[in-house]
């Protein structure tokens, strides 16, 4: 085989990068390592260590697939608890039955402007792979070419899109289904299957190198920026509070935080780049109520960190009922009254939050922000949201590990599209309620679960994968709703959910509704909880005084809710058909006395 001077010299410098933790750069392909490693699946790593996947090692190649063009994919993973015990509580925190379980989430993030071929291995102590049959990609729709290389490598196809693509892939010999039981989930086979996933999570985020006027959008230029970057020193951090410049730089390596501290950024401090090989263990506070931004392919870790870190509590458990104001979010931002505030959120990988991951403070309609491929893993705990998209706001290629609400579409004039979301037992995938609301001109397009575990043992009301939960103040009350609010024009559409699920939309109307509608919602089947646990539920509420909220308006022809080409497994479901209701297929057991509000079609 012909290898040209330039490959060869370019291979050096590919060893040499490789070795020195740099960013590894072919015009069409960039990868990166890091130098301080840890194999290990059962502990808190060192501060200045990042934890490696003892389990997958990826690698990548442009369309050669001659040894020497095959450049390291640095493979992270997260594990329950970043492998502490429960530190200072003893009380329920979401993750027991991650750890029990012994899972794991393996994640590789490479950039690249050329279809390449992903390698992925197992560790010599994996079992073998008997068949490339053997081998799932999800979302399954992409059906990106697979092959076998030897019994523990594979190959996969991943053609370039500007949009990138994020994606799972599983190996049947670790695949487990979790069941219901009298002692609540459990690997026990005596139970009802509620959902099927791998034990070791691997997903590649396939993510577009940033090019053209996107650059100095996206990276911070030094020439631009002259004297006004501040590059983090690595190793620990802990004077971000006062630093003088508008730009917080995060060049490739390790950095971490005490325990015990967030970076509250002065109110000049407005963009954070988090460099590809950069992992930040720590949080991020905005005080700044101009325009913001965070980029980079960097990772955020909030692993040093306890379950609901408060800061009220010195960063210890929170002692209170709930710490919403005072918990560290990985992501917190300010914003004024009256002051229009943008925020661009490009890249970077929440990993392991200990709470909410992202919460605005101030005035929420003056806020609005465009994020784009953004990923969320290790949400192990409770209270693991996705994120709350604000009003004239867009959401695109992202992927979310969520333990609770994922989208949050409380805001008007938002488009959320192609996203890819995992999702554990607690809260729903699509949220708009908790109290009533005025919305209009919403659109939630190609949303792909590849893993539903949702699952509880009672009808809860904040759960299926669409849903407006009852009021945050009393959620066992019908007479929180306020018909004088109106929720107009949500389009919900492509939403498809792989595998097992335990149920579709619950909607407890606590606004008047105009002209909602749920357009391809797919779901492949239904796990094997009872019927009457898979409900879907459709409830108009009543004010203090017994006014109801109306659904629909005769006077504009405006319907209420109409599902179109609603979907289980190969069966459409329809009115006509009659095979919407509780004990059918459907799993409809809307309210009767809404039957004129509705329409399945
Ligand atoms: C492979 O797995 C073994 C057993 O868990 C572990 O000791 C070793 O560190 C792993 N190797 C790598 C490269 O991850
Ligand atoms: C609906 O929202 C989108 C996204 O913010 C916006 O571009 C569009 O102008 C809005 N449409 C109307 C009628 O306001
Ligand atoms: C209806 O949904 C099914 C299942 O997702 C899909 O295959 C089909 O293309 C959809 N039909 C239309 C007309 O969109
Ligand atoms: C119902 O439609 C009529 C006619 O367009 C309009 O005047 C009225 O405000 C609408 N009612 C609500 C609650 O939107």
């Amino acid at each position: 085989m012909f290898v040209s001077l330039f490959s060869i010299l370019f291979y050096l410098a590919y060893l040499f990068n490789r070795v020195n933790g740099l960013p590894i750069i072919s015009n069409n392909l960039h990868t990166w390592w890091h130098n301080n490693i840890e194999y290990n699946d059962n502990s808190p790593v060192r501060d200045s260590s990042v934890r490696a996947s003892n389990i997958y090692s990826v690698q990548v190649a442009t369309t050669d697939l001659h040894q020497n063009n095959l450049y390291d994919s640095f493979t992270y993973m997260s594990i329950p608890r970043g492998g502490r015990q429960k530190w200072e509580y003893d009380s329920s925190d979401g993750a027991e039955f991650a750890e029990k379980t012994k899972l794991t989430m393996s994640w590789s993030t490479f950039q690249y402007l050329t279809d390449v071929w992903v390698i992925v291995k197992l560790n010599n102590s994996m079992s073998t792979i008997d068949s490339i049959d053997h081998v799932t990609i999800r979302p399954i729709t992409l059906n990106f070419k697979k092959e076998l290389v030897d019994s523990r490598t594979i190959r996969i196809s991943v053609p370039y899109r500007a949009a990138g693509y994020r994606f799972s892939v599983e190996f049947k010999k670790q695949l487990f289904t979790t069941y219901h039981t009298n002692y609540g989930p459990s690997e026990n086979t005596g139970g009802q299957a509620i959902h099927t996933e791998p034990r070791q999570a691997l997903l590649i985020f396939a993510e577009s190198i940033v090019t053209g006027d996107q650059i100095d959008e996206y990276i911070p230029n030094p020439d631009i920026h002259y004297n006004n970057i501040y590059y983090v020193p690595q190793g620990e951090v802990k004077n971000l509070n006062i630093i003088k410049e508008t730009v917080a730089y995060f060049e490739p390596g390790i950095y971490y935080m005490p325990w015990n501290y967030h970076a509250i950024f002065p109110t000049n401090v407005h963009w954070i780049y988090l460099a590809p090989g950069a992992y930040v263990k720590g949080a991020f506070q905005f005080q700044s109520t101009d325009n913001i931004k965070v980029t980079g392919f960097g990772v955020l870790s909030g692993e040093k960190y306890v379950y609901e870190a408060d800061v009220a509590n010195n960063y210890h458990h929170s002692i209170n009922n709930q710490c919403w104001a005072t918990c560290v979010k990985m992501l917190r931002f300010t914003s004024d009254y009256g002051k229009e505030q943008y925020l661009q959120l490009h890249g970077i990988t929440i990993s392991e939050p200990p709470y909410h991951s992202f919460v605005v403070y101030g005035d929420d309609q003056t806020f609005h922000m465009s994020v784009s491929s953004y990923h969320q893993v290790g949400s192990w705990y409770w209270q693991t949201d996705g994120l709350e998209i604000y009003r004239g706001s867009s959401l695109a290629n992202t992927f979310f590990h969520s333990n609770d609400d994922v989208l949050k579409i409380y805001h008007s004039d938002v488009i959320v599209r192609n996203i890819v979301v995992w999702k554990n037992e607690n809260g729903p995938v699509i949220q708009w309620g908790w109290s009533p609301r005025t919305i209009n001109n919403v659109t939630v397009d190609q949303i792909d679960i590849i893993h539903n575990r949702i699952w509880w043992s009672d009808i809860k009301h904040n759960t299926c994968i669409i849903n407006s939960a009852t009021h945050y103040d009393d959620t066992e009350s019908t007479n929180t709703a306020d018909p004088n609010q109106l929720i107009e024009d949500l389009i919900i559409s492509n939403i498809r959910s792989e595998g097992m699920n335990s149920c579709a939309m619950r909607i407890y109307a606590l606004s008047s509704i105009q002209s909602i509608t749920i357009k391809n919602l797919w779901i492949e089947q239904w796990n094997q909880l009872d019927k009457s646990s898979q409900i879907s539920i459709f409830k108009a509420y009543e004010d203090k005084n017994g006014n109801q909220v109306t659904i629909g308006n005769q006077s504009n022809d405006k319907k209420g809710l109409a599902l179109i080409n609603y979907t289980v497994g190969t069966t459409k479901i329809t009115k006509v058909a009659n095979n919407w209701q509780d004990t059918s297929v459907g799993r409809l057991y809307f309210d009767a006395n809404l039957w004129d509000s509705w329409d399945a079609y």
